[in-house]
């Protein structure tokens, strides 16, 4: 794990490194993307700064101590604390910048991720965090363009007062924390979730929430999944299509239903109309097998030509006839698996 993790900030400390680089020469940055204006400001904080601009973490801790326990045992502390690291990457001041005229007089601000806007909120975390939000990509995302910034979701010091957040939660929130309360769990640490899922995303998102609580549904609330496995919290700029703005298509999990088989069903397998979705509700559903209709409906939203009179009450598979619609390996009529 500890390895794993020194790897990975190894591999975004050089990829910081190289961005400032970059930055130094002025044909590296006609080629490189366009960065916001945010982005400039929250950069301009650092470039500018001396090195006596910076005080370091015992500084911070003098008077503010309970932050220095909560930063030590946060993700970022093993990175963050490499002595090696140039001072703007490093401690406290590698996210609020350098404190030297805040420690002299603290009314003059450091980098105070409460009182930015959501789009300088998220240039703060992204001078380090472009990789994983392959680099522009953020911006797209339905989040951003929501006016969320990480700080939404993600916590930095495990000791913070969530009411501090407010601002930030009120624009999306439809529903009182308190009323779904009774499902958090401990939100994962390592991420720096501020919540679990079902609490965090359903402030905003009730309504699919909701559909979890249906007679037949994936066990999200039941603790077997949760949103962010089959969703893509930080998609990258290839995978905000429609299509695969998903992080595990249904198949990742129920890879018998994907085939290939002799005869595949095009829906499924893809070739026409939008895969499992066109007969199941991903969240859940009233209908066993979360069936987006118990009906022979399902199947006469592209056979209507077909619908036959035969067997009342029963549907094309219930009936004991089309029993493999997912597709076969000896029916090309879906009458066996
Ligand atoms: C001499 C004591 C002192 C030192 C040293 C100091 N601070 Fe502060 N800091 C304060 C006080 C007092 C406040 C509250 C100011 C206020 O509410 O207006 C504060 C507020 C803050 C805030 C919140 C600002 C806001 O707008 O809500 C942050 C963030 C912060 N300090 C970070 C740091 C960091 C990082 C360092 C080290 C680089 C540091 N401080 C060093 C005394 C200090
Ligand atoms: C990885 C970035 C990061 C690092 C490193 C970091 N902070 Fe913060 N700090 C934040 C964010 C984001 C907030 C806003 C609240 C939150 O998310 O926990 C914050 C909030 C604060 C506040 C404001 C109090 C408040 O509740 O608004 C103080 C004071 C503070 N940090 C001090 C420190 C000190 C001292 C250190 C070093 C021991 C430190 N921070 C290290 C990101 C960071
Ligand atoms: C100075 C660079 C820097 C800044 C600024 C920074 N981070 Fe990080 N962050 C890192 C590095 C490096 C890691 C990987 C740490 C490790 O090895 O576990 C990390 C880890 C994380 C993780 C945990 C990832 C995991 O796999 O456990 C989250 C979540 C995160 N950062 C969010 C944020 C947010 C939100 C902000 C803005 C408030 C922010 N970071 C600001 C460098 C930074
Ligand atoms: C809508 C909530 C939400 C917002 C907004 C958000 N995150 Fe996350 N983040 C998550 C969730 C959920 C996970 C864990 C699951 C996953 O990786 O998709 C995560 C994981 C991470 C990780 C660790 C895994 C990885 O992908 O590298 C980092 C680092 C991170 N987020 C940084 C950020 C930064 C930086 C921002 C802002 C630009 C941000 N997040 C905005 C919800 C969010
Ligand atoms: C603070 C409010 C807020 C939180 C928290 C939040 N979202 Fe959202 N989310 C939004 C808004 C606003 C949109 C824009 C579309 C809309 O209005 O529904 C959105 C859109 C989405 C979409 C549709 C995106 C698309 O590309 O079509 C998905 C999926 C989603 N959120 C999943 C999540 C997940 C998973 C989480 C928790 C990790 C989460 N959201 C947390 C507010 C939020
Ligand atoms: C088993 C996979 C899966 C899980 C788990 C899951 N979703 Fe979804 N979600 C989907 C799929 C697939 C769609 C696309 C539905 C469509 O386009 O008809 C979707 C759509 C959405 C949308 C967009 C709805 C719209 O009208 O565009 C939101 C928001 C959303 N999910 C939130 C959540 C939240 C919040 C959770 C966790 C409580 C969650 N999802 C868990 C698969 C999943
Ligand atoms: C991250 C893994 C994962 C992904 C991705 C996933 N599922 Fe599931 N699915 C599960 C689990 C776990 C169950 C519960 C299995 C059980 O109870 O035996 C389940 C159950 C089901 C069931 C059976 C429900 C019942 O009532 O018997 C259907 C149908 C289903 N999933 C369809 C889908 C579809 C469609 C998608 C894509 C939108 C999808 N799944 C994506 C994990 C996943
Ligand atoms: C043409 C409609 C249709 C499509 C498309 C479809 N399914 Fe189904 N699925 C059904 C029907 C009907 C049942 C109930 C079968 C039964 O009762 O024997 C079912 C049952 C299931 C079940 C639960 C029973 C079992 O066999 O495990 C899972 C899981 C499932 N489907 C996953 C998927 C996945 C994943 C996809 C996409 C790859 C998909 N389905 C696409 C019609 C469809
Ligand atoms: C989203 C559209 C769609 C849905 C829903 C759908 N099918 Fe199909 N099905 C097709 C297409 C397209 C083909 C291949 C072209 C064709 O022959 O019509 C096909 C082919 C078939 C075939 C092969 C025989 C043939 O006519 O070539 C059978 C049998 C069949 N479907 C049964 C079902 C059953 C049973 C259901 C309901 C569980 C169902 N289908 C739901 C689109 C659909």
């Amino acid at each position: 794990m500890k390895i794993q993790a020194l790897v990975l900030s190894i591999g975004i400390a050089s990829l910081v490194f190289g961005a400032m680089q970059a930055g130094k020469s002025p044909a590296a940055k006609a080629t490189a993307d366009k960065p916001d204006k945010e982005v400039i400001q929250i950069n301009q904080r650092f470039s500018q700064a001396k090195p006596e601009d910076y005080i370091g973490d015992a500084a911070c801790v003098e008077c503010h101590s309970t932050k220095s326990h909560s930063f030590n045992e946060s993700a970022h502390f093993a990175f963050m604390s490499d002595p090696k690291l140039p001072l703007s990457q490093r401690g406290c001041e590698g996210c609020h910048g350098p404190g030297k005229a805040h420690q002299d007089n603290p009314d003059t601000e450091v980098i105070s991720f409460g009182k930015l806007s959501p789009k300088d909120s998220a240039a703060a975390c992204l001078r380090c965090h472009a990789q994983t939000m392959d680099k522009s990509s953020w911006k797209h995302t339905e989040h951003a363009k929501a006016n969320l910034a990480c700080v939404t979701c993600h916590q930095i010091h495990p000791d913070t007062d969530l009411a501090l957040e407010d601002q930030a939660l009120k624009k999306g929130r439809t529903v009182d924390p308190k009323s779904i309360a009774h499902l958090a769990k401990q939100p994962d640490k390592q991420l720096l979730l501020k919540a679990d899922e079902i609490t965090l995303c359903g402030q905003c998102h009730q309504s699919e929430v909701a559909q979890f609580r249906l007679s037949y549904h994936h066990p999200v609330l039941e603790g077997q999944l949760v949103c962010s496995d089959c969703h893509a919290t930080h998609p990258s700029k290839a995978a905000q299509s429609k299509q695969s703005a998903f992080k595990s298509k249904c198949v990742t999990c129920h890879a018998d239903k994907a085939g290939p088989f002799v005869y595949e069903h095009d829906p499924v397998a893809g070739f026409g109309g939008s895969g499992c979705e066109e007969c199941h509700s991903p969240h859940g559903s009233q209908n066993p097998n979360m069936l987006v209709t118990r009906t022979r409906g399902l199947c006469a939203q592209c056979h209507s030509d077909k619908l036959a009179t035969h067997h009342p009450g029963e549907t094309c598979w219930s009936a004991g006839c089309h029993v493999a619609p997912h597709g076969s390996n000896s029916s090309n009529r879906f009458l066996s698996y």
